[in-house]
């Protein structure tokens, strides 16, 4: 979707939100997948209503993209123009055990800053790539823990509200791979409240959890992380597995040969091609174990 009314594009201007035509979602997502809209890029969180404002009085509908990193985007031109976060600087402020952290700010970059000044927990998430606000909202977790266990304040846009608000980590819910959120509500920051530990210790837990990653999945290929979620008591990748279903492929679209629930773009796979891949595991699983596997992965096709 283009915004070509000029009275629109310097309305988006005086609320400073810098205006990128036809970006390519492929180039913003790390499955490397997705067609092209018009990418609106915002760095004041209290200019966030008034864009909001802006686009659902001007009939122009919209999606607010994270990190991109888990995330399968349709193909061709696209039926809505993408909101992101663009990051202040500083996007970590530290506070004796709080980290307050802008929601776009790097995941990996956030753990690693954090550990430096003697602050751990988080560990399990190096190698998870995607902002925090992404991680937040999905409840991002890894190696038996998740980061909504040290969530103690979120700052967010409330579509419900319309407004910027700030809630108590024990108002929102955290389950595996999910939160309380709404789905149109905008994560802008967060106050994570972290164990103290010594950095060489935070630093050994780090390298052991990109060990284990490094040797599990296909780290250097184009993926959204795991694409189901794993059903209570088993494990997806290893049903994926057990079937003989990796290297699967449906055009570039493929089974990952390392880890069964990473499906892979080897090269110029489109979302239609991954979306059939993804079906038809979905669907030999549901034949051969009566399970049916739930998307981790976030889809917006159209
Ligand atoms: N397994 C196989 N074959 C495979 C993959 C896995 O047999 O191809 C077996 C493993 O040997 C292991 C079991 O399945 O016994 C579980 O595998 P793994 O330890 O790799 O963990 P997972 O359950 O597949 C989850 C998360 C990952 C997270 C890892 C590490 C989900 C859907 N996945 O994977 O998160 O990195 O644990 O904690 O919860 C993601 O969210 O995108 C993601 C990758």
């Amino acid at each position: 979707m283009r915004i070509s009314d000029p009275a629109i594009q310097s309305a988006l201007a005086a609320l400073g939100v810098e205006l990128r035509p036809g970006a390519s979602l492929a180039e913003l997502t790390s499955l490397g997948i997705g067609g092209s809209t018009d990418l609106l890029r915002i760095t004041r969180h209290d200019g966030i209503p008034g864009l909001v404002q802006l686009l659902e009085q001007s009939g122009i509908p919209f999606r607010f993209l994270g990190g991109g990193s888990n995330l399968l985007v349709g193909d061709g031109e696209l039926p809505w123009v993408v909101v992101q976060l663009a990051k202040p600087d500083p996007d970590i402020v530290l506070e004796g055990n709080f980290a307050r952290v802008d929601a776009a700010a790097d995941l990996g970059r956030t753990v690693t800053y954090c550990a430096k000044h003697d602050l751990g927990g988080m560990e399990g998430l190096i190698g998870v790539p995607g902002t925090v606000g992404g991680a937040l909202r999905m409840n991002a977790g890894a190696y038996g823990m998740q980061i909504g266990s040290y969530v103690r304040e979120v700052k967010l846009y409330r579509a419900a509200d319309r407004r910027v608000e700030i809630l108590k980590g024990e108002q929102i819910s955290f389950e595996y791979r999910h939160t309380s959120f709404a789905p149109d509500d905008m994560m802008l920051a967060v106050t994570l409240e972290l164990p103290s530990k010594p950095y060489k210790e935070i630093l050994q837990g780090i390298r052991i959890c990109n060990e284990k990653r490094r040797s599990s999945q296909p780290l250097g290929q184009k993926s959204a992380g795991c694409i189901f979620k794993n059903p209570p008591g088993a494990s997806a990748g290893r049903m994926i597995d057990e079937l003989g279903l990796k290297g699967l492929s449906v055009g570039d679209a493929r089974v990952s040969d390392r880890h069964a629930n990473f499906f892979v773009n080897a090269g110029q796979a489109s979302a239609r091609d991954m979306l059939a891949l993804i079906a038809d595991v979905r669907s030999r699983v549901q034949r051969a174990y009566g399970v049916a596997l739930e998307n981790e992965v976030v889809v917006w096709n159209a």
